[in-house]
């Protein structure tokens, strides 16, 4: 008789001393296998654990031949008695270790070929191998946990939002392009040959729409898809935390998005998060960070030094000051001593790598009382000038002074670049840490020098802020946004902002985005038209869900947060997406492929 593999009795992670003496129906995967002077042992493995199995060939003959015929990843079932481990064979690493289970049937429901890699928790296979065994990859622990992770976070999450009388609503997959700043994934149609549904960049718009029907307070937990240059924080399909509120100013937004990350916090980590988070200008980040996420659980803050710069008479410093641009510096306390030669120079080499001229710097030492400055650029020092830049940085011997100079964005750029890596390479981030910040105040637009146009920089639904709304017309680069972001240990978790509700408001920002009254009726004549009937001021924000899932997980990639990720290069390396299809799909779609190519090839 087969056994009844459905009326398991428990999980194996749940066999413990607790049930000596009770009898088992256990189902599951062969993680390891041992034969010890006849005597065999097996590791069954499922999702909440291990439990060993021995097979006494004495006592239980037929199912002792049969585990000596199994091999790693077999599916089996298994049914027998629970017993302590001798003294001494206790294994303190598992929680189920004090037991065992003493086999006396066993179903081999599957066999497995040997499995490409060791499913192991730590192992040095390769991204591309795991990823297209990614069914094998799944079953190690970590993988598991990870995905498990995941299902608590939007558990609580849901469990909050209903908590605040928020409302789920399923918002389209084919529909019309979303400007997110990104390309839009295109799918064509069938019955209207020539035409093309985009996938949603974000549900934005139909958001603000559910606000203008009085849903007043709607979340969802939903798929958005922008074709990007993909790194270890973006997929090209990733899931948001979408939420707007109707009536409500910045606070209001910011209050609901901290209880729920404090909710997933205490959750996860059973960690209080203080709160409110606390707030920084987008051009305090951008001064004191280089960047709009800063990373605030380490200091090395940049300090602006351009007027101590210009009396030095380094070209590498002059030349970019007189051309408009900054000189700015950053100090790593005890750098002298913390940084070798040759660490400073690969500093240097990487940092041309992103485009530098070079990594200027110096030592800061002390002679007779004096501070002075040594090596690298330090005979463009004299005596005031020493003092000075000492004064503007606040360096003490011992430091180092690296600094750079050109146009104020390359700064920030090199700069915070500088700031992480140094952090990172020399162990300065701490790492029990959860620093949520908020970044306000973001300005509306950027201006592209070389398309001579302004851009949007959240998106063009933004609202300006109540005093810069006059500015729209006359001055739109200093207009700033009624825009915040969530930035947590330096990584950008999502960002929002209260919309414009107002026709003429929102369509003076299209006519400064340089869309004319054609281009604004055929993109977003269902949101102009909607502004007509009595829309509610509202507001909003998304965060990227992959993204608090890998913090929480304390993953690199969000890859790793993902059952079935893309590669960088947007494939799926398992079912071998995006490939050619049959000429009669095209046919029938009316498209016609003018350079049929598998992707890679
Ligand atoms: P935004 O474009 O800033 O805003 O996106 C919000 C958050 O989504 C996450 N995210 C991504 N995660 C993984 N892979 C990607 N390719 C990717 N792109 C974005 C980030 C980001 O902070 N509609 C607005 C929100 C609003 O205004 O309410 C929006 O989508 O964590």
């Amino acid at each position: 008789m087969p056994l009844p593999y459905n009326e398991r009795t428990c999980y194996c992670g749940e066999v413990g001393t607790d049930r000596v003496g009770q009898s088992v129906l256990l189902t599951g995967w062969v993680h390891g296998r041992r034969d010890l002077g006849g005597m065999i042992f097996i590791d069954l493995r499922d999702r909440t654990g291990l439990i060993q199995l021995k097979f006494d060939p004495q006592n239980n003959p037929d199912a002792h031949a049969i585990a000596h015929k199994v091999r790693p990843e077999y599916c089996l079932a298994v049914r027998g008695e629970v017993a302590p481990r001798p003294e001494g064979l206790v294994n303190k690493d598992l929680v189920t270790g004090a037991a065992e289970v003493i086999v006396q049937e066993i179903d081999v429901l599957s066999a497995s070929e040997t499995p490409v890699f060791e499913l192991e928790d730590e192992i040095d296979t390769n991204e591309e191998t795991r990823l297209k065994y990614r069914f094998l990859d799944l079953r190690r622990k970590p993988m598991q946990q990870a995905l498990i992770t995941r299902h608590r976070i939007c558990k609580t999450i849901r469990d909050y939002f209903d908590g605040e009388g928020f409302v789920e609503v399923e918002t389209p997959f084919l529909t019309k392009s979303t400007p997110e700043g990104a390309r839009d994934f295109l799918v064509p149609s069938r019955v209207h040959p020539g035409a093309f549904f985009a996938l949603p960049q974000s549900p934005q718009l139909f958001k603000q729409l559910l606000m203008m029907s009085g849903f007043d307070r709607y979340v969802q937990i939903v798929r958005c898809f922008r074709d990007e240059d993909l790194r270890a924080d973006r997929q090209p399909e990733f899931t948001q935390l979408d939420l707007e509120m109707s009536f409500v100013q910045p606070e209001d937004v910011m209050r609901v998005t901290e209880g729920c990350m404090a909710a997933v916090m205490k959750e996860i980590h059973g960690v209080e998060v203080p709160r409110p988070f606390p707030k920084m200008t987008y051009d305090e980040a951008m001064r004191d960070y280089g960047i709009d996420r800063p990373d605030t659980r380490y200091d090395l803050r940049i300090k602006e030094v351009s007027d101590v710069a210009r009396k030095t008479g380094f070209k590498v410093f002059t030349e970019p000051l007189a051309a408009g641009g900054v000189v700015r510096a950053i100090r790593l306390p005890d750098g002298a001593n913390i940084m070798t030669r040759k660490e400073t120079d690969t500093l240097t080499e990487d940092l041309k790598g992103i485009g530098a001229g070079g990594l200027p710097l110096v030592k800061v030492a002390e002679e007779g009382g004096k501070v002075l400055f040594q090596t690298g650029i330090a005979k463009f020092f004299d005596e005031t000038t020493t003092a000075e830049m000492v004064a503007a940085t606040e360096a003490t011997p011992g430091d180092l002074l690296f600094f750079a100079a050109g146009r104020e964005s390359d700064v920030c750029k090199y700069l915070s670049w500088l700031r992480e890596t140094v952090a990172k390479r020399k162990d300065l981030v701490p790492k029990d840490k959860w620093n949520f910040l908020w970044v306000v105040d973001f300005p509306m637009f950027e201006f592209d020098d070389e398309t001579q146009r302004y851009y949007a920089m959240h998106h063009p639904f933004t609202a300006p802020r109540d005093e810069d709304v006059d500015k729209l017309e006359s001055d739109a680069s200093a207009c700033r946004a009624k825009a915040y972001d969530v930035v947590l240990n330096g990584i950008e978790l999502g960002g929002g902002s209260i919309r414009i509700h107002r026709a003429d408001v929102q369509e003076a920002v299209f006519r400064l985005l340089q869309l004319t009254k054609e281009e604004q009726e055929l993109k977003f004549g269902f949101l102009l038209s909607a502004l007509k009937y009595g829309p509610p001021p509202h507001g909003g924000i998304a965060l990227g869900l992959d993204r608090v899932v890998m913090l929480m997980s304390r993953m690199d990639s969000i890859r790793d947060t993902l059952a079935f990720p893309k590669t960088a290069k947007a494939q799926c390396l398992m079912t071998e997406a995006p490939s050619v299809v049959a000429q009669e799909q095209l046919d029938e779609l009316g498209l016609q492929c003018v350079t049929p190519k598998m992707p890679g090839k």
